[in-house]
């Protein structure tokens, strides 16, 4: 599987190059279509037989890549996907920084497969590993955090989204005096940046969805870090009206369907149970991750960040489009 790196890269490069162009498009349904084009199209001359696990939606909601989908020639490796085509798509549609096309490869089997919900997660680097508990509150979390790392709490950085479900977790971490860093969107790029050795974060916590939770673990496994996770309802998410309670109606039963249970604290190991994983990510918008795309003269310039769970590597590739 891991001969599939390069082809990889592709794959989430010609996403993003997909998407660029329709920066400031105000349109997230138009850039989630031609980045999901171009990912099908790029994944099918693959030589494997790939089958997305974790994606943005089901079967019935094409063009998505929907859970369940095989893709590849269908020679070669078993291989598991996460994707998600385009991770801020509204930061494309609005013209915003850190969007990024991004996408996790493992052996068949051992991925989550789980539908397209919202997700808890917390997310630290190696020096905090074996120390977090989803089943306790984030105030306990965040001080076993900060003793491991031998840090006061006002020296602890914590980041999350910026989304009304997320003010108790901003007011509890603030409170205790942790700086907090909300960002709009993007939870995959705060995971991967709270994993790496210059890290501007110490603790990644939020609720946002499954599929970004399991492409991240891939990350933070690679990068030797830890991660506990959960999977959220509709109305733990959003709150309890009518239509949310069927939504999380079928949320359960389509869980059920797949083996996941609602509110049972996965470990990283139980969200990707492989080191022979790759992680891919290419820049769309300029961000804190990667550098988005831009044009000089007839040339277009990519960055994705390529990581490799056998070699725990990670190679920073910029590429040069013609044409
Ligand atoms: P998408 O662009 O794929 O929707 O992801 C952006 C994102 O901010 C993710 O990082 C996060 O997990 C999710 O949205 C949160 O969901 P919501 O936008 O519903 O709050």
């Amino acid at each position: 599987m891991m001969s599939l790196a390069w082809p990889l890269l592709r794959v989430t490069e010609q996403a993003a190059l997909a998407a660029w162009p329709q920066t400031g498009c105000g349109d997230k349904n138009k850039i989630d279509g031609v980045a999901v084009a171009a990912m099908r199209d790029a994944l099918n001359q693959m030589a494997m037989k790939g089958r997305i696990v974790i994606g943005e939606g089901e079967i019935d909601h094409a063009p998505m890549l929907y859970i369940g989908e095989k893709v590849g020639t269908g020679d070669g490796p078993a291989v598991d996907i996460a994707v998600d085509p385009i991770e801020g798509t509204r930061m494309v549609a609005m013209g915003q920084n850190n969007a990024l096309a991004v996408m996790a490869f493992a052996p068949q089997g051992s991925l989550l497969h789980a539908p397209d919900m919202y997700m808890e997660k917390l997310v630290v680097n190696r020096r905090a590993r074996g120390v977090i508990d989803l089943h306790k509150p984030l105030a306990e979390n965040l001080r076993v955090v900060a003793a491991a790392l031998g840090k006061p709490l006002d020296e602890l950085r914590m980041v999350t989204l910026d989304k009304p479900r997320q003010q108790p977790a901003i007011q509890c971490a603030a409170g205790m005096g942790v700086k907090v860093f909300a960002l709009p969107d993007g939870d995959v790029a705060a995971s991967v940046l709270t994993c790496l050795p210059d890290n501007p974060f110490d603790v990644m916590y939020t609720i946002g969805g499954a599929p970004e939770g399991v492409i991240s673990a891939c990350a933070v496994r690679a990068l030797e870090g830890d991660m506990h996770a959960s999977l959220l309802d509709f109305c733990q998410a959003k709150g309890e009206s009518e239509a949310h309670q069927q939504i999380a109606r079928d949320e359960h039963r389509r869980c059920r369907e797949m083996g996941v249970e609602v509110n049972r604290v996965y470990t990283l190991n139980e969200l990707v149970n492989s080191d022979t994983l790759l992680f891919s990510a290419t820049g769309v918008t300029g961000g804190d991750l990667m550098k988005g795309i831009y044009r000089s003269g007839q040339t277009i310039h990519t960055q994705t960040l390529l990581i490799n769970g056998i070699e725990r590597t990670c190679n920073i590739i910029d590429s040069l489009h013609y044409g």
